[in-house]
């Protein structure tokens, strides 16, 4: 998390630098930073807060308007409260140096004492400003030798950008665990930590690998890797357009990425059904009929929201292809060792693809030995790469820190998956045309749900004001009571966890009283008649029940206390619409209670700490 920007180039630099922590807000939003140089210095100012206090503060200053070098960054504290001191960019030494870093040194302890011994002082508590002295302490005129050396006494992760006052117009950054992009301009070098921050000034790209230092002025770059000289990266053109970047009219990001899934699951979808097989294509996954054959466990590692949406690949994979299938915390998968064959097919899911313990449990299972795939929505992010046989969702920049469109897209590709494993094995040809028309629908499905968006904004006014909820379903709709519940709490810091429908009873059901609501997925289909008895265990103990039923169910409409209709289709794709359901309602319950929906306190969109 957190975000940075530089920028070295002929145009004046804080309004690249300014626009671009704006557009990373959302990876981190407790303070905010920025360094320029002038003829005599390297200026830094920062604020707590959001952006717009840092906008405030340089409102005055007109001097550092004609810069044309400086480096940002927006935070989420890691090292030390959100606190100016602790903001970055930090200075090294006598202000010759400012640095601002993504990621964690480890051993920021051991190198800030050896640095108060040789007359350091230091005014914050982060082990950026450690960084920053260390590479004051080894510069000799040169940033790129002082910061290659400072970073080989360095354990852990960062992706930083450097400055120097002797080097005008220089830039150093580079990475290791956090990602780094550079967007090629004409005549100038916008760096970020996103390709989102450059979308505005150039598609052309460069993904810096691990270890990877780059020297830059203007458009001049020379990269090596910390141990040899000059290395070739090749640039890639980024395929977003700027305007999937904005909010599009839509009163928040959340709101505008829910309305996207239509067309956000097209995407995913988009050329990865096969209509003469019945199968679906996924080339990306790189793997020979014979290793689909062979594939003895698919494991499934992800977090938050990702992990859901495993869930959901868990019982699909089981259901239709009849190959074990588990999904696991990826935190729990990288520390309890855990059973990997090589004939095992470890899927990390993860929008960001910086997921510090998703990207640990996928080096994990390659130290393994297992068949290692990502299924990922950013591209050339760290997951991506390392697992080289991925599947990219296309769901495009998804900017709100609660997950919607990222969770739908996943799984679509996750049911499609399921379809290829399936017909590498019983499946036949016309159950596997039927699989590919249901995946199809999606995206219909879900527009049906959103043009329901006012009735379920009134459906919401009557939760707003309770401070627990419980969310219930089974089987395929299990997942989405822990996905509903994740949303609510998340975005309306209402109390809210999800159970299976038959758990309830042993234990949350103490809990329930007048004053808490349960949120239960009664879709028609195998389990729908324990839910409904599993609603009335709830009525009797005074709760109010809100089911999400199949259009026109009557039976389920007359059960329960208010409803959501969702279309009638196979629970393996009601998944979809239904989660859409509860992401709205989740949205309207914020709003209503006036919850800063796209950035909840304590949250951050990529975590990329353990
Ligand atoms: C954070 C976000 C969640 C997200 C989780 C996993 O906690 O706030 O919305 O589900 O990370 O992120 P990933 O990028 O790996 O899917």
């Amino acid at each position: 998390m957190c975000g940075i920007v530089a920028y070295s180039g002929s145009r004046p630099a804080l309004p690249v630098l300014l626009s671009g922590l704006k557009r990373l807000e959302y990876r981190g939003y407790d303070s905010a930073g920025v360094a320029v140089a002038t003829p005599t210095d390297i200026t830094i100012r920062k604020a707590k807060g959001k952006v717009s206090e840092l906008v405030n503060l340089l409102s005055e200053e007109s001097s550092l308007e004609s810069s044309t070098t400086g480096i940002a960054h927006t935070r989420w504290a890691t090292h030390g409260p959100p606190t100016q001191e602790n903001a970055h960019p930090h200075a090294g030494g006598k202000n010759g140096i400012a640095l601002v870093h993504n990621g964690i040194i480890e051993n920021h302890r051991a190198l800030r004492d050896k640095l108060k011994a040789d007359g350091y002082t230091f005014l914050s508590e982060t082990d950026t400003e450690v960084l920053a002295h260390l590479v004051d302490s080894l510069y000799q005129g040169n940033l790129t030798e002082a910061v290659i050396a400072a970073l080989k006494e360095v354990e852990g992760t960062f992706g930083i950008a450097a400055m120097a006052h002797a080097e005008p117009g220089t830039l150093v950054v580079a990475r290791r665990g956090s990602p780094i992009v550079l967007g090629l301009g004409e005549k100038e070098t916008i760096v970020a930590s996103d390709a989102s921050a450059i979308i505005k000034h150039t598609r052309q790209a460069i993904y810096l690998d691990d270890n990877d230092i780059a020297t830059i002025n203007g458009s001049d770059l020379d990269i090596r890797t910390l141990d040899s000289g000059t290395v070739t990266r090749e640039a890639s053109e980024i395929d977003w357009s700027s305007d999937a970047a904005e909010k599009g009219g839509y009163e928040h990001y959340m709101l505008k990425e829910i309305f996207e899934q239509p067309e956000a699951i097209s995407n995913s979808i988009r050329g990865r059904l096969d209509h003469e097989r019945g199968s679906a294509l996924l080339s990306g996954l790189n793997l020979t009929p014979r290793e689909l054959a062979e594939l003895h466990r698919v494991l499934i590692v992800g977090c938050g929201t990702s992990m859901n949406a495993g869930l959901v690949g868990e019982y699909a994979v089981e259901d239709f292809a009849g190959v074990l299938a588990e999904v696991e915390q990826a935190a729990e998968f990288r520390y309890r060792n855990p059973i990997v064959n090589p004939s095992d097919l470890v899927v990390a899911i993860s929008q960001s693809g910086e997921t510090a313990d998703t990207l640990a449990a996928v080096r994990e299972a390659i130290d393994k030995g297992a068949l290692v795939s990502g299924l990922v929505n950013t591209v050339g992010s760290t997951i991506a790469r390392e697992t080289g046989r991925g599947v990219y969702l296309h769901a495009g920049p998804e900017i709100s820190v609660a997950s919607t469109k990222a969770f739908t897209s996943q799984v679509s590709v996750l049911l499609m998956m399921a379809l290829k494993f399936a017909r590498s094995r019983r499946m036949s040809r016309e159950a596997g045309l039927q699989m590919v028309r249901e995946i199809e629908a999606i995206p219909a499905l879900v527009q049906q749900v959103l043009d329901q968006n006012d009735a379920i904004a009134k459906v919401a006014e009557r939760y707003l004001d309770q401070t627990s909820a419980f969310f219930i379903g089974r089987g395929y709709m299990y997942p989405v009571a822990l996905e509903g519940a994740l949303k609510l709490k998340e975005i309306s810091y209402i109390h809210a966890e999800g159970y299976h429908a038959a758990e309830l009873k042993h234990g949350p059901i103490a809990l329930l009283e007048a004053s808490v609501p349960v949120i239960a997925l009664c879709n028609d289909g195998p389990g729908k008649d324990k839910t409904l008895g599993n609603v009335a265990e709830c009525q009797a103990r005074d709760s109010r029940v809100l089911g999400i039923v199949t259009k026109g169910d009557r039976e389920a409409i007359a059960t329960v206390d208010d409803f959501i209709e969702v279309p009638a289709c196979p629970l393996h794709t009601a998944v979809v619409p239904s989660t859409v359901a509860l992401q709205l309602l989740s949205y309207h319950i914020a709003r209503l209670k006036g919850c800063p929906i796209d950035q909840p306190r304590n949250l951050a969109k990529s975590v990329t700490v353990e």
